[in-house]
């Protein structure tokens, strides 16, 4: 990238995180590769040399990156070292019967682009009940460390994915994946189980 090109994109970005940010409630300092956005009344927790955005990869100069603790029971929290590459969204929205409304993913994970993690269903399946908030399924997810995501993969409501887990690209996981396994497909299923060896 050539140094207007650098300008641009700090500017854009530092415009992104300070002014369309709404979010008062943020901790820890990511690392800003590209633009993002903090949004929402709950809570939103980043660790140590958690990286937001990536390049040379696609969408870095026409999206963002979304991250929202809706309502001020929400957490979503981001362990160390862990890397998003560009056009994440995670939005944690909690349902009446939540106390704390989670999205945790862990450390030393690496996300491929286009990253989307709803702990929700924002809408009920009956049509006099989709936009009742009290029908809606709302479940917390939990992303262990050391999880490698494929690009374009969707996890949704009360999944949880044990620690040194593979997803596969373009996977729907709807249902929770073990500690270190490949999961892949739509909706994600256990391919096989990786071995770790000694390394971690
Ligand atoms: C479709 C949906 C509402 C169904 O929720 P649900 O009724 O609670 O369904 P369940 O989670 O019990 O899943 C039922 C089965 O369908 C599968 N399934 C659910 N959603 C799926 C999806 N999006 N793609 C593929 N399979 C899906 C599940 O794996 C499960 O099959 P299994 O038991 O063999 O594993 C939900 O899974 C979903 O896709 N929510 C969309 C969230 C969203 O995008 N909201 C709008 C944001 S603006």
């Amino acid at each position: 990238m050539n140094s207007i090109a650098r300008t641009y994109m700090k500017l854009k970005t530092f415009f992104y995180w300070h002014f369309l940010s709404d979010n008062h409630n943020v901790s820890g300092h990511p690392v800003l590769n590209g633009c993002a956005v903090c949004l929402g009344r709950g809570t939103i927790e980043f660790g140590n040399n958690v990286h937001l955005g990536f390049y040379p990869s696609p969408f870095l100069f026409n999206t963002y990156i979304h991250l929202e603790a809706r309502e001020s029971n929400c957490l979503i929290k981001i362990g160390n070292e862990t890397f998003f590459n560009n056009n994440a969204t995670i939005i944690a929205a909690s349902s009446p019967s939540n106390k704390i409304s989670k999205i945790l993913i862990g450390s030393d994970c690496m996300i491929g682009m286009n990253f989307l993690c709803l702990n929700s269903d924002f809408h009920a399946l009956q049509v006099r009940d989709r936009n009742n908030p009290a029908r809606v399924n709302t479940a917390d997810i939990q992303i262990g460390n050391h999880c490698f995501i494929g690009a374009n993969v969707t996890v949704l409501k009360g999944v949880n994915i044990g620690d040194g887990s593979v997803i596969g690209a373009g996977s729907v996981v709807t249902r929770s994946i073990p500690a270190n396994a490949l999961a892949v497909g739509n909706p994600a299923r256990v391919i096989k189980q990786i071995q770790q060896g000694d390394s971690l």
